[in-house]
């Protein structure tokens, strides 16, 4: 296999994190503390309790249970600010020059937190990102599609003058999968494309759902990329275009084990994907729940295809720097 320092060289792009992912517990409870936010009394009370949680969820809903709790901390623009700087910093060391970040607005929207709060705090993270570490970002706002489509508009509205002005640049779908197609938010993808032309648009596709999920997001939702995709596997025509159109599938190695999609990395169709040369980017989806950041994603696949050669990673990195939704320049300069 490669080396560590070899891995952690590569100039590597994440275009699958979710920030409220990124809640660590030693974060978690002093932010509770702090804004006076009362945990239910089944959670975890302690940071050592719920690191032991996060050792092992039984599928997606389990943890979207706790990864909806946590949330409930986050009140204060400075909240947003820390959290997603504090993730920054951390990939920063690990060789991240390129990160198209998720949030989604209404975990804090129906909570009473304004769009507007929890947006300026993430986007003035993004810019001193920027500034201060070299890392282009793009903010990538998401709908919770367990939430009314109806529901998901209003959000759209909300998010209008970010829209307009560029400070959110994508649109993507998350929450619980396979209850809530992709069908049930056309008009909510053509309204955000509608305040936006420019809008770059993502959906979780074919994690827990089959790989109609994934087709219909591309022909109903007119997505240029899909999350996770696993599952397009199980179609062979779908492999074909995926490769044929140069759709990016962003793949989360340890989050699919800790969500028991699969039992162990090896598992995972990485080595078809290469064979039919479909691009796919390597990334952490919610680091702080599944024990590890980029890098240790990385390396977890390292291990698990230990005949990957320099050749090989240096196909991954490319693909996953082309299918970035920076400018041309900049995939210049990460070339
Ligand atoms: N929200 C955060 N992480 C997610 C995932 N892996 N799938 C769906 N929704 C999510
Ligand atoms: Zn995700």
């Amino acid at each position: 296999a490669v080396s560590v320092e070899f891995l952690k060289e590569l100039p590597k792009c994440e275009h699958h994190l979710h920030l409220e992912g990124t809640l660590e517990p030693d974060l978690l409870f002093p932010l509770a503390k702090r804004n006076g936010i009362e945990l239910p009394a089944e959670f975890p009370q302690s940071v050592e309790e719920l690191a032991a949680k996060y050792s092992q969820f039984r599928d997606l809903q389990d943890f979207l249970d706790y990864y909806y709790i946590g949330t409930n901390v986050l009140v204060k623009e400075e909240d947003f600010f820390d959290l997603a700087w504090a993730y920054f910093t951390k990939v920063a060391k690990q060789g991240l020059v390129h990160a198209e970040v998720f949030f989604d607005p209404q975990s804090h929207t129906s909570r009473g937190v304004p769009i507007a709060v929890v947006t300026r705090g993430f986007s003035k993270a993004c810019e001193r990102a920027q500034n201060e570490l070299g890392i282009s970002t793009e903010l990538i706002m998401c709908l919770l599609r367990h939430v009314e489509p109806e529901k998901c508009l209003e959000t759209i509205q909300e998010a209008t003058p970010f829209l307009k002005d560029g400070t959110i640049s994508g649109l993507g779908l998350d929450s619980a999968e396979k209850p809530f197609p992709p069908e049930l938010f056309i008009e909510c993808y053509e309204a955000a494309t509608k305040i936006n032309p420019d809008l770059k648009l993502t959906a979780h596709a074919g994690e827990e759902g089959s790989s109609a999920y994934v087709v219909n997001s591309l022909d109903l939702l007119q997505v240029t990329r899909i999350d996770h995709g696993i599952n397009s596997q199980h179609d062979e025509e779908l492999m074909a275009r995926l490769s044929r159109e140069r759709i990016m599938l962003t793949m989360c190695p340890l989050s699919n084990v800790k969500l028991q999609v699969v039992s162990a990395v090896g598992e995972l169709p990485f080595q078809r994907f290469l064979d039919a040369d479909i691009p796919f980017s390597v990334n952490s989806d919610d680091p702080a729940y599944f024990g590890g950041y980029i890098l240790e994603n990385y390396i977890a696949l390292s291990e698990s295809f230990p005949h990957w050669d320099h050749q090989t990673w240096g196909k991954i990195v490319k693909n996953s720097i082309e299918g970035s939704w920076c400018d041309a320049k900049r995939k210049q300069q990460l070339l």
